[in-house]
C-alpha cells in the first residue's frame, strides 16, 4: 500500500495549516493509502550552516526527518505564507532535507516522488504566493508536484476558534479531493 507523509509548514500548536492538512490527509486515507502526519515541532533543527556538516557530521533530527521522508512514497504539504514566501522555519527544514550525507544522496529521500500542495491563510489570497515558491523548490528537488493545488482563503472564518472541524463543507470537500487525488496517483 502506498504511503503518504503529511507535513505542515507551521510550527504553532493551533496552526490553521495543521488543521487543513489533517482534512486532506483524511481524504487520502479514505482513498486507500497509509498516511503519516508529522509535526515539525518534533524535529527541532538548527539554522542550516554547512559547517555543521563538516567531517561527515549531520544533525540527528535532520537525519530523522530525511528518514521519515525516505520511508514514504508521496507528500501532502500545507504551509502558511510569510511575507509572500515560504516561512523561514519550514524552508530551513527543507534545506536540511535536501542535503547529502553518509546515508543519502542529494534529494535522495524525496527525488522522483509525488507531492500535493496546500496553503491556508486568514487573508484573501490564501497563501497562493507561497504555493508558487513551494512548487519551484520541490521541483528543483526532483519531486513531481501535482498540477492541482489548493489555497484556502479566509481560513479563520472556516473554523470555530481552535476547533479541528471545518465549518465550510465546500472547502472541506476540495481538500479531501486533493488528498484522494494524490492517493490515486500513487496507487497507479
Ligand atoms: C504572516 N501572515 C501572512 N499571510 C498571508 O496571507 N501572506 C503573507 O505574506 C503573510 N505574512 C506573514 C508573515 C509573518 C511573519 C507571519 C507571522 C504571518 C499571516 C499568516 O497567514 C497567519 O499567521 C496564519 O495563521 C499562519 O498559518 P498557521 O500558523 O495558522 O498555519
Amino acid at each position: 500500500m502506498p504511503k503518504i507523509l503529511a507535513v505542515a509548514g507551521s510550527y504553532r500548536e493551533h496552526s490553521y495549516n495543521k488543521r487543513v492538512l489533517n482534512i486532506a490527509a483524511e481524504g487520502a486515507h479514505n482513498a486507500g493509502v497509509e498516511v503519516t502526519v508529522i509535526d515539525l515541532r518534533d524535529f527541532p533543527l538548527p539554522i542550516y550552516d554547512a559547517d555543521l556538516q563538516a567531517d561527515g557530521a549531520f544533525d540527528a533530527n535532520a537525519l530523522r526527518l530525511q528518514d521519515v521522508f525516505n520511508e514514504h512514497d508521496g507528500f501532502l504539504i500545507s504551509s502558511p505564507e510569510y511575507n509572500g514566501g515560504i516561512p523561514g522555519g519550514f524552508k530551513n527544514a527543507i534545506d536540511w532535507l535536501s542535503r547529502s550525507n553518509d546515508k543519502y544522496s542529494m534529494y535522495g529521500p524525496v527525488k522522483g516522488k509525488t507531492a500535493a500542495l496546500i496553503a491556508a491563510s486568514p487573508g484573501q489570497f490564501g497563501g497562493i504566493r507561497c504555493l508558487a515558491h513551494l512548487r519551484g523548490v520541490f521541483t528543483i528537488m526532483g519531486v513531481h508536484v501535482l498540477p492541482a493545488e489548493v489555497a484556502v482563503t479566509f481560513v479563520g472564518q472556516k473554523f470555530e476558534g481552535d476547533a479541528a472541524e471545518m465549518s465550510d463543507e465546500k472547502t472541506k470537500h476540495i481538500l479531501e479531493s486533493l488528498g484522494s487525488s494524490l492517493a490515486g496517483v500513487l496507487k497507479h
